[in-house]
């Protein structure tokens, strides 16, 4: 479908097809520009591109989200203040490969990831470009080196400062795994995450909220996860344990302490999660999520009205455990549930959403599935 999309509206065959997914984060939240420990795993949903190369240095994209619109630039026009909305995620990954993309391009994506929910479509985007520029032009980068540029393309050219979780995911994961990432050296595990054959399933709540008076929220953690390592004499917060955190709490503001305790203890409990999984006790990951969760709300402060309400009801209707996920203010929670579980407890969500207010969330399940690829 894509591939007679494009040539209905290019007038020429794509060269090369690629996907990459979405994500979910299990465990290790606001701690990947710690140089932190993470566990996310891909999701089924995906973001599709068509590309071909053009023998001018004209740019060319559209999306089959909105038929009838094609953005139009060149090669030579690319800057990190220039034109575009998405589409400066797609510009972005070009610039970011410098000089390496020798010609302009024809580019159709097909994007599967919902907007919005906090499921990573951003780096769904950015990755399925990535991935296709790499082959079409023999750049030949390794994964890790992949997900930098990526980042690099949000970082420096849309702007954003997000850290490195989302696009290694979307790159590396593989199906039925968890992606345990070093953020610091990009090292990986993977990790069996085997939920069906445990009879649970992990509900995927979008809130459909998205709080953007606090768009800079996300930045300004950052920034107090930074000077409170600067304030500790360490290159990250991932180098400091939680004792030696509490021993050094002087030398902090309490704002810097409720920051670095939440990344601290939450780097720890991935540590922890990877342990349970391994011995496929989900009751102890179950309690760890909670634990994130209360982390996430009263330490570091980025969880909103909505997704507590997704987790508190999630937990009084049977859950193992839950919290929000991704970067927070809105977006998206999950919950873990026996398979018998779940179809109560989304109603009960659903009847709690309406009760308060709140727009109608959204459900979603997915299996751990894999990372991005060239489809032909
Ligand atoms: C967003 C960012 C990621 C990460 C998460 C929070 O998804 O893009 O780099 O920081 O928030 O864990």
């Amino acid at each position: 479908m894509l591939r007679s999309d494009f040539t209905a509206l290019f007038g020429q065959t794509p060269e090369i097809v690629t996907e990459a997914p979405g994500r979910v984060n299990l465990i290790g939240e606001h701690v990947d520009y710690c140089d932190g420990f993470v566990m996310p795993f891909a999701i089924n949903d995906r973001t599709y591109a068509a590309i071909s190369k053009r023998r001018d240095r004209n740019i060319r994209i559209a999306s089959k989200q909105r038929t009838g619109e094609i953005f139009e630039t060149s090669l030579d026009q690319l800057a990190p203040d220039g034109k575009g909305d998405w589409e400066r995620y797609i510009l972005g990954v070009i610039w970011a490969f410098g000089g390496q993309v020798t010609s302009g391009l024809d580019i159709l994506v097909d994007g599967g990831v919902a907007l919005g929910a906090g499921l990573s479509s951003s780096a769904a985007l950015e990755c399925s470009i990535a991935t296709a520029l790499n082959k079409l032009f023999d750049v030949n980068l390794s994964l890790p080196e992949l997900a930098r540029l990526a980042q690099r393309a949000e970082n420096g050219y849309v702007g954003v400062p997000c850290g490195i979780m989302d696009q290694s995911v979307s790159l590396m994961a593989q199906a039925g795994n968890a992606l345990l990432l070093d953020c610091r050296d990009l090292s990986t595990e993977q990790i069996p995450l085997d939920l069906a054959s445990a009879g649970l399933e992990l509900m995927i709540i979008d809130t459909r909220a998205h709080h953007a008076l606090v768009d800079g929220g996300y930045a300004e953690r950052r920034a107090s996860c930074e000077s409170a390592a600067k304030k500790l004499g360490i290159k990250a917060l991932r180098d400091c344990s939680v004792s030696e955190l509490e021993s050094s709490r002087s030398k902090l503001t309490e704002l810097e302490y409720m920051r670095a305790e939440h990344v601290v203890n939450d780097i720890e409990r991935v540590h922890q999660t990877v342990e349970f999984l391994k011995k496929n006790d989900f009751v102890s990951v179950g309690k760890i999520l909670t634990q994130s969760h209360a982390s996430l709300r009263d330490r570091f402060e980025i969880s909103c009205a909505e997704l507590d309400l997704a987790v508190d009801t999630a937990l009084a209707n049977k859950s193992l455990g839950g919290r929000m996920i991704g970067g927070g203010f809105g977006g998206s929670a999950i919950a873990l549930f026996k398979v018998a579980d779940i179809e109560p407890a989304k109603t009960a969500i659903a009847v709690a959403f309406k009760s308060a207010g709140y727009v109608e969330p959204r459900f979603f399940t997915s299996l751990p599935s894999s990372g991005a690829a060239v489809i032909n």
